[in-house]
């Protein structure tokens, strides 16, 4: 699996699946779900309200709709509580669990936000740390490439030096 970190708009990408940041609602918010529910239309929105709600740290796969990905892996990742509230176990679902439900459906490339990282208040470094080990730790059988979709530059700064050092 080649992993890279890319700055980049998650709704633009012609990948297979991208992952969307979301809340247990599944129903839409602001950061990158506002984004992916806009850009994906309102037929999004309706096949969430029939998936129902989504746990911390669990994911649900649905169509994409008209964003250029084929699917959409919604995540709910946690709150940042300071660390000792199982944070780290969590977000180390998301990713897993993000990879097992794209990579069950097909999907040849998947590409991720930083979960968590903005309104959840994650700290970017430990976030990426957890992203990049268990993404490079999962078997995957049909998923060849991972893309880590930074929304800024400092957050690709990072993702870029912890994959380096991982390479
Ligand atoms: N493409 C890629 N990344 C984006 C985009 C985009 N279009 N928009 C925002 N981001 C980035 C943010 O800059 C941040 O780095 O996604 C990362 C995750 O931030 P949030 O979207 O705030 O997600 P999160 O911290 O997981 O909080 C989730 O926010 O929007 C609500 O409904 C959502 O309640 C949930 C919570």
């Amino acid at each position: 699996m080649r992993l890279e970190a890319i700055h980049a708009d998650i709704t633009t990408l012609h990948v297979d699946a991208i992952v969307n940041a979301a809340n247990t609602s599944l129903l839409g918010g602001g950061g990158v779900d506002g984004a992916i529910h806009r850009a994906a239309g309102p037929g999004l929105v309706e096949e969430c309200r029939r998936i129902g709600r989504c746990p911390v740290g669990e994911a649900r796969i649905t169509g994409g709709h008209r964003l250029p990905a084929r699917h959409v892996v919604h995540t709910v990742g946690p709150v940042w509580r300071g660390g000792d509230a199982g944070e780290p176990a969590s977000l180390e679902s998301c990713y897993r669990n993000s990879l097992a439900l794209a990579d069950a459906a097909d999907c040849a490339s998947v590409a991720f936000p930083c979960i968590s990282t903005g309104v959840y208040g994650y700290p970017l470094e430990p976030a990426a740390t957890i992203a990049v080990r268990t993404v490079s730790s999962f078997d995957a059988a049909r998923i060849e490439r991972v893309v880590f979709c930074c929304f800024s530059v400092g957050d690709l700064a990072v993702y870029e030096r912890l994959l380096a050092a991982s390479a």
